[in-house]
């Protein structure tokens, strides 16, 4: 039967009443606060409640009929959920969000002040102009550096790459334009590349040395490859650091590369830029200044809830090469005259208003908080490749150089170490007590973990090897007794 209008009207003040949402709210903040103590204090929970897809897939009623409450829905959601404030929670390279942090979300949900056009979302537009100040600052870069807050550093790559092509359109009389990435780039990186309209041809890999750094060495010979093709090579791809495994390409002799040869310089800084904030560490970024673009992602290692990355140009003027679309309804000046429309710089159209937490963070908690917080998950980091390198029986893939490291167990005269470390790896998040991931190198796979948990210590670092250790002697006990059952 169809509603009444009363009766739709009941049902809109009943959904907009401010008294059931104060009693929700506070009901949904105490839960979580319980709930980030238990994680905290390590007590007894799994990191991951794992389940099978297609078991929790089924799990979940279809949609639709409004015969739930928001506090079973929120009870169970947090109890399936992985775990990131976990201190064992040590998988991809995402933080436990600041609490803060997320409480700001709510309030930018809330007010669903988006940030695509000033009128729409004021204060949040001031704010984030003051954050890309501060990151150019931070970056080492002119006063006129300018950019843009955006959803993801995926977003991020996929605008400046756009940026560079823009920048070349007219230079090429018409050669096609090549991309120089290093073997060990993101996959967001060619990704972006391939939806710019580069072939396979037109993505030029530059390789890698034997600890997995761009070798800058080989960069001429990388042009002349491209040129080979009759492609001309327009820009770099850099990292900053890598995803694999932590490390960073020689930012300054690729820069003075793409100097010298008249090229961009784009920094894929997604998880290791923010590495500028410790002074311990701020050398691994030597040669970030002489970079066209930089994307930093705000939701990797500054402790932001997701999305929230940023693209900076050291050339503020660049901001603008992405898009030059005019929409009378939206953007109805030349964008220079509108800059405080942040659509002339971003792909997004509804901009979520990301700004609000990482303006608030860094003025409640101040800067310094992020620079301790980067170096101590560096130096765990490093603490944590010691222990490997002095365990028998384990092998470190490489050197960290961030807070990511990878290493596998390798007991001698054992076969197939690959499937191996598969089988620890599920063994391991199916048991609740970690949650690490796993990555394929060149000698094969490896266990890998991103240590962002600012409480995660050593001695979750040393169990966490004990663990792998029996996880592994008991599958090779299993090995060997179904080969002597197979062979009775
Ligand atoms: C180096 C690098 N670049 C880009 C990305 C993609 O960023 P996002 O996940 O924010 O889209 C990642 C994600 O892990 C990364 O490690």
């Amino acid at each position: 039967l169809p509603s009444k209008p009363e009766e739709i009207e009941s049902a809109a003040r009943q959904a907009f009443d401010p008294e059931l949402f104060r009693l929700e709210g506070h009901a949904l903040v105490d839960r979580m606060a319980d709930y980030l103590g238990r994680a905290t204090r390590r007590e007894p929970m799994p990191v991951l409640p794992w389940k099978d897809p297609a078991e929790m897939a089924q799990s979940w009623p279809p949609v639709g009929d409004g015969a739930s409450s928001f506090p079973d829905l929120f009870a169970r959601f947090l109890t399936e959920a992985n775990h990131l404030h976990h201190p064992r929670y040590i998988g991809h390279q995402v933080p436990p969000p600041l609490p803060m942090a997320a409480l700001c979300d709510l309030l930018a949900s809330f007010t669903n002040n988006g940030m695509a056009v000033y009128e729409m979302g004021p204060s949040g537009t001031a704010m984030e102009r003051r954050i890309i100040e501060w990151m150019a600052a931070r970056l080492g870069f002119p006063s006129d550096a300018d950019g843009v807050l955006t959803s993801g550093g995926s977003v991020a790559n996929l605008t400046a790459l756009l940026a560079a092509r823009n920048a070349f359109a007219e230079r090429l009389n018409g050669k096609r334009p090549a991309f120089i990435v290093s073997e060990h780039a993101h996959y967001s990186v060619t990704r972006s590349l391939k939806m710019l309209g580069f072939a396979a041809d037109q993505i030029e890999r530059a390789p890698v040395d034997e600890c997995f750094r761009m070798r800058a060495d080989t960069l001429e010979a990388s042009v002349r490859n491209a040129e080979a093709r009759g492609c001309t090579v327009i820009g770099i791809s850099a990292n900053a650091c890598t995803t694999p495994t932590g490390v960073y390409d020689p930012l300054d002799a690729i820069g003075a590369f793409c100097a010298k040869h008249g090229l961009w310089f784009h920094v894929d800084g997604a998880h290791g830029a923010s590495a500028c904030l410790s002074s311990k560490y701020r050398g691994l970024l030597k040669g970030i200044e002489r970079a066209d673009s930089v994307v930093w992602d705000v939701h990797k290692m500054m402790l932001m809830p997701a999305l929230v990355s940023a693209i900076v140009y050291r050339n503020g003027e660049h901001s603008y090469l992405p898009f030059s679309d005019r929409a009378t309804y939206l953007l109805d000046k030349e964008a220079r005259e509108e800059w405080y429309n942040l659509a002339h710089r971003t792909l997004e159209c509804t901009k979520r208003s990301i700004s609000l937490k990482v303006y608030a963070a860094l003025q409640v908690y101040g800067e310094k908080f992020f620079g301790d917080y980067v170096e101590s998950r560096y130096d765990l980091a490093g603490k944590f490749a010691q222990m490997v390198r002095k365990a028998p029986r384990f092998e470190l893939a490489a050197e960290p150089e961030a807070n990511i490291v990878c290493f596998r167990y390798k007991p001698g005269g054992a076969e197939s170490l690959d499937a191996l470390q598969l089988k620890i790896r599920s063994r391991l998040i199916e048991s609740g007590a970690f949650y690490i991931v796993q990555t394929g190198l060149p000698a094969g796979r490896f266990l890998r973990v991103t240590i962002t948990n600012p409480l995660t210590d050593e001695n979750d670092l040393a169990q966490l090897l004990e663990e792998v250790r029996s996880i592994g002697e008991s599958i090779l006990r299993e090995r060997r007794e179904t080969v002597s059952a197979g062979g009775s």
